[in-house]
């Protein structure tokens, strides 16, 4: 596409743009009495107008029933997730059963390795990315310690080639291909929160169970921003965050998926609580346990009711919207993202952006790494009405949203950019 730099024709690409009145259905920040550029979904996403009324019902529903809310009223709590579920399998790329809806995310993946991380005296080694984001590096650190290994053995970390930013498919086949008689489990992102680098799960996940090794996604920067097909690609689990660009609120309360084949499996062991027995059971207070056969039953509490309404307000708005069609715009937006960067960014380099260029190996999030005088150049944007994330030592990251951004948007930052690095 022939893109211009001018306001008019980012303008022109709203006008365009059949999502773009869906902005208005979230609250933003102002500044100065005028709307902020909130590129920062990829950290937490904007609060959607709808959830303040979906989590007054429950708290109704409490004041009305107390803990007869569970059975009474419009949507008793017992059933709610059921609601919520459906609105989730699309975006995942997941069938209903293999879903669940509980906890954080940190708590989750460590859930989800005591069920998939099973070392053995010759199977010990996790495989994942350097530079993971540090929970998940904490996450596998301790596990491997809890099982009574050294990190330094037993976690191999996949870095990209001697002076470039990204790690290929071919990196993470080579390196499961050295080690695959030691491998228990490949551990990926889905998208590399420092890079914005889409990983190729389906590939990932081919190479590590051919090595014969579980494969695992943490999709916290994925979930809600790229297109995900965890069932066809034959993923085992995988876990993510609701509040980034799933919008579910700070703290949302979190999702996993195990694969359709593991649910019942005798070799997966799973620690259990009264919320994972089969709801039909739950009840009775029994002492055994009866699974629901669904990934339901890796839910162990009371899940936390007013958290649930929050992920699905948030699930509406993107039922409403279609993921396919944001898909596409954010796309479309990221484009025009490059377009503006390239276009400022000569004569002279002033910067770097790390993000790959390609459609299918990026989602909405671009990484910006400043030759010089990073850190004022960041300082200066949120003054200035754009909230932007930074990352050490001298990466800006920007995450232009379908539901919420715009054109327009794009091309204000682009501009206050351009100023600040001639001046
Ligand atoms: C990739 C990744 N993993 C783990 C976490 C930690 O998530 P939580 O605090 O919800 O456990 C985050 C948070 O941003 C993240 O981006």
């Amino acid at each position: 596409m022939n893109h211009q730099y001018s306001l008019e024709y980012a303008r022109q690409l709203d006008q365009q743009d059949s999502l773009h009145s869906y902005r208005e259905q979230f609250y933003a920040p102002y500044l100065n009495n005028k709307r902020a550029v909130y590129f920062l979904g990829n950290s937490l996403g904007l609060q959607p107008k709808n959830t303040q009324d979906e989590v007054m019902k429950i708290m109704e529903g409490w004041a009305n029933f107390g803990v007869e809310g569970f059975f009474l009223g419009n949507d008793p709590w017992l059933h709610y997730h059921k609601q919520i579920i459906p609105l989730l399998t699309g975006i995942i790329g997941a069938k209903e059963e293999e879903l669940v809806i509980m906890n954080h995310l940190t708590v989750n993946l460590h859930l989800l390795m005591i069920s998939f991380y099973k070392p053995t005296k010759k199977r010990y080694k996790i495989i994942c990315e350097a530079k993971a984001f540090p929970s998940d590096q904490y996450a596998f650190q301790s596990q491997v310690k809890y099982h009574g290994y050294d990190p330094a053995d037993a976690i191999i970390e996949v870095y990209p080639k001697k002076g470039t930013d990204l790690i290929t498919t071919q990196d993470i086949i080579d390196i499961i291909e050295q080690h695959k008689d030691s491998i228990a489990l490949v551990l990926f992102s889905g998208v590399n929160y420092y890079t914005g680098q889409v990983f190729d799960i389906e590939a990932i996940t081919k190479s590590a169970q051919d090595a014969g090794a579980y494969a695992g996604f943490d999709l916290a920067h994925a979930a809600g921003n790229i297109k995900l097909q965890l069932h066809d690609w034959n993923v085992d689990f995988a876990c993510w965050c609701n509040y980034k660009y799933l919008n579910s609120g700070p703290g949302a309360i979190a999702g996993a998926f195990v694969h359709e084949r593991h649910l019942d499996s005798e070799s997966i062991p799973r620690l259990e609580g009264w919320w994972g027995n089969a709801a039909s059971n739950r009840f009775k207070m029994e002492s055994s346990y009866t699974s629901s056969h669904t990934a339901e039953s890796w839910s162990m509490s009371t899940p936390p009711i007013m958290l649930l309404a929050a992920h699905k307000a948030a699930l509406q708005v993107f039922a409403a919207a279609g993921f396919d069609k944001l898909l596409m715009k954010s796309n479309a937006l990221s484009e025009y993202l490059f377009f503006v960067l390239n276009y400022i960014n000569q004569p002279k380099e002033k910067f770097r952006i790390i993000t790959p260029a390609k459609a299918s190996e990026r989602g909405a999030q671009v990484s910006i790494s400043i030759h010089e005088n990073a850190r004022a150049v960041f300082e200066t944007l949120m003054p200035l009405g754009i909230f932007a994330d930074w990352r050490e030592p001298n990466v800006i990251r920007i995450a232009p949203v379908p539901l919420y951004n715009s054109f327009e948007e794009i091309f204000i930052f682009a501009d206050i950019l351009r100023q600040l690095l001639n001046d």
